[in-house]
This record gives C-alpha cells, structure tokens and sequence, in this order.
C-alpha cells in the first residue's frame, strides 16, 4: 500500500499541497481529480521523490520514503523506486531509441537483466499492447496513442507494484482514450496498484474504482 500522511508543500510562500493523506492499495485504480493548478503534478513528484514535500510522510509498503519531509537517500531510494513506475505527462520516451529500446533499456541497466530475456520479456509487453510491428520503429514515427502505450510499456516493464499516471489521456482522442482504460483496468486486475492523475472526468468515471479530489490544497473523498 502507498501511505501519504499529511503531506504540505510551498513554492517561494505560496501553499500548493495542504495536509494531503491518501492510501492506494495494490488492484485498485485511484483518480486525483483538480482543477489547473490544484498541485496534481506537484503530488506526483513528491512521491517519487523528484520534488520534496515540507513535512508530512510517505510509506511504500513497509518502507519508508519520506519522514517528516526527509526522503530517504541513495541505494534505499533505488530499491523503493523499482516498486514505483511513472507514466509522465509528456511521456519521457527517448528519440533516439526504437519501441524496443526505450522499453528494454532500464530492464537491461537497472533491473540488470540479460539482454536476450530483456528483450523476450519486452516483446511479450509490447504484444499486448498491440505494439509488435513497430517495435523498430522510432517515437516520432508513432501516432499519440501509440506512443502513450510504449510509455505504459516502458512502466511495466519494470514490473511494478505501483504506476503513477499524469493526465494519461490528454494527448488521445476518444477512442484511444477507451483502449487506454481498458488497458490501465487490466493491469489493475493484475494487481497492480493504479494512481491517475487528471481533469478528465469521463476516464476517471470509466476507470476509477476511487476517486479523490485536490483543490485549494485539500484532499476530498468523492466516492
Ligand atoms: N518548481 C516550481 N516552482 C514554483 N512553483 C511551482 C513549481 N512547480 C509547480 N509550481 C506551482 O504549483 C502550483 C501547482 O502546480 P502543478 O503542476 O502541481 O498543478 P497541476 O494540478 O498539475 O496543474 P495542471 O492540471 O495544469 O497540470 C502551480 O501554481 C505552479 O505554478
Ligand atoms: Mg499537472
């Protein structure tokens, strides 16, 4: 389970987050929902440590990620974050590399799997993604939609406990946004734990099993 407990965060004085607390437990698909500007991606950050929240704490599982608003540092902070995969807003993917290689690469370097298993292993992920013919291709050959499930692929295959979404269906059209769910609530019957950041409220009605929402700092259960 992701813990959060009580969590604050300024920017040069001005309040972003407000004592936020939310549980996330693994096979279920919790939406944040809020306006621009609520601290949605502010949140995010602060559970994978790339922004650091005031005070408040942060629990993965057993493992403590933040106390008091100290995070923890080094190898424990790399074993916590193997647990946590992130699919951002602008996706991430790297130009450079094919389907194949943007998925595969931190299964080789961080996860240190052999190439030849890496490579079936991604195979596999982009087979069910309904990615196995573009696997040589590169990003900026792909459509919206396509590259939004090679950055989904790239999440899972680090296997995960927990993958966090930022605003996953602002680049897709309806239709693709329908598959995006259907995939995301799959992974959530696998169990694992789904955060989804957004304002999009018909996906957060089709895919939430929770739904909380962030405004003027607060966090409110909704359903
Ligand atoms: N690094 C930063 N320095 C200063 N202010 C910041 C920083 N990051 C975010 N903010 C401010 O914090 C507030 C919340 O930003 P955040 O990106 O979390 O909002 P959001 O809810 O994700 O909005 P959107 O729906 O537009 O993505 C905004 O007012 C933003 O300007
Ligand atoms: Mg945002």
């Amino acid at each position: 389970m992701i813990k959060v407990r009580n969590i604050n965060k300024s920017f040069k004085g001005i309040q972003v987050l407000e004592d936020v607390s939310f549980d996330l437990e693994q096979g279920e698909i919790l939406s944040i929902i809020g306006p621009s500007g609520a601290g949605k991606t502010t949140l995010l950050r602060t559970i994978n440590a790339l922004e650091k929240c005031d005070n408040g704490n942060i629990y993965i599982d057993d493992k403590c990620l933040c106390k008091d608003g100290e995070y923890i540092k080094g190898k424990e902070l790399r074993e916590i974050r193997r647990d946590l995969s992130f699919v951002f807003q602008s996706l991430n993917l790297f130009p450079h590399m094919t389907v194949m290689e943007n998925i595969s690469e931190a299964v080789i370097n961080v996860l240190e799997v052999n190439k030849a298993d890496a490579l079936k292993k991604c195979a596999e992920i982009l087979k069910n993604l309904g990615l196995e013919e573009k696997e040589n291709s590169y990003p900026y050959e792909l459509s919206g939609g396509q590259r939004q499930r090679v950055a989904i692929g790239r999440a899972l295959a680090m296997e995960p406990k927990y993958i966090c979404f930022d605003e996953p269906t602002s680049a897709l059209d309806p239709s693709l946004t329908c598959e995006v769910a259907n995939i995301i609530k799959g992974l959530a019957k696998d169990g694992i734990g789904i955060l989804i950041i957004t304002h999009d409220m018909e996906f957060v009605s089709k895919v939430s099993t929770r739904v909380l929402e962030l405004g003027s700092g607060k966090v409110k259960v909704t359903n």
